[in-house]
């Protein structure tokens, strides 16, 4: 496991200064505002995902965690008023350029929602190779499509829960098992980055146990960022923590710093629950 001691980045204290990246950051984001319509949701916001680490965004009820996110890997723009003005680089390339796809972009930055999002008229097998056969790519054998959905499923801690109901409806599974089945699809492709939005919020307390421990599982091989209002999970999984409030990135800052020194007052006021 690839635990790394706290790191205190330029972009740490600051959250506003715009700095060159961190050596070792997977995601750039730099100058960035999204919008739906006139309405600024996410504004200005500088912050560095680092390569392997599990980043959460943490901030109360509309102030604009989901948005940031969905402008990591270009979904922002799905809805129709939405528009985005900056840079996301992902490896030091700016996503939004004009020259690459979305599609792509998506395949490689990989999300799961706050409910779970089976494919409904299909297998727990084709779910997870859902993308892989969308690809494009000559179509995988049978086999090649077994291997995949297997090591995924390990990989989303599900394999030993599922094994003997592959060709079973993904509707039949537990709604914590579906969340699990979501994840595996999106690391079926093999993401770089996997980014989730609160992907416990509609579960019961062991699967979203479940759910924490994969996370924790996940870091060193895939780049997490998951947005959460539950700071007792910020704290359990995430290496680094960012705060938002009303669009703005008010701090980020390695967890455990977050949680005992943050050095902003809005940080300290919502993490002692003064408001949120
Ligand atoms: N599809 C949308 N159309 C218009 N406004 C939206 C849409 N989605 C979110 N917003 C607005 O953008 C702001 C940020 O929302 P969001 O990113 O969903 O916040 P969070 O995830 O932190 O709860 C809120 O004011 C919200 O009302
Ligand atoms: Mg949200």
């Amino acid at each position: 496991m690839a635990t790394t001691e706290p790191q205190v980045l330029a972009t740490d204290v600051a959250a506003t200064a715009v700095a060159a990246p961190a050596a070792n950051a997977l995601i750039s984001v730099r100058a960035l505002d999204a919008f739906f319509g006139a309405t600024r949701a996410v504004r200005d916001v500088n912050l560095d995902f680092l390569e392997g680490q599990v980043t959460a965004i943490i901030g109360p009820s509309g102030c604009g965690k989901s948005t940031l996110l969905r402008c990591l890997n270009r979904m922002h723009e799905t809805v129709t008023t939405a528009r985005v003005e900056g840079e996301v680089r992902l490896d030091g390339k700016d996503i939004y350029e004009r020259s690459v796809n979305p599609i792509e972009v998506r395949r490689r930055i990989g999300m799961v929602f706050q409910r779970p999002t089976p494919f409904p008229t299909m297998s727990v097998r084709d779910n997870v190779t859902a993308g892989f056969r969308a690809a494009g790519r000559a179509a995988p054998s049978r086999a090649e499509q077994h291997a995949i959905a297997e090591w995924a499923l390990h990989r989303a801690a599900l394999w030993a829960e599922v094994k003997d109901r592959l060709n079973d409806s993904a509707m039949a599974l537990s709604g914590g098992q579906q969340q699990r089945l979501c994840i595996a699809r999106a690391l079926a492709t093999k993401p770089r980055v996997l980014l989730l939005d609160e992907p416990t919020a509609s579960l019961d307390p062991l699967s979203t146990q479940k759910i924490e421990e994969l996370v924790y599982e996940l870091r060193g091989d895939v780049t997490v960022v998951i947005v959460t209002h539950n700071m007792q999970q910020a704290a359990r999984v995430s290496d680094r923590t960012a705060f938002m409030l009303l669009g703005d990135l008010v701090e980020v800052a390695p967890t455990s710093r977050m949680f005992t020194s943050p050095s902003d007052e809005r940080t300290e006021a919502y993490i002692t629950g003064r408001f949120g």
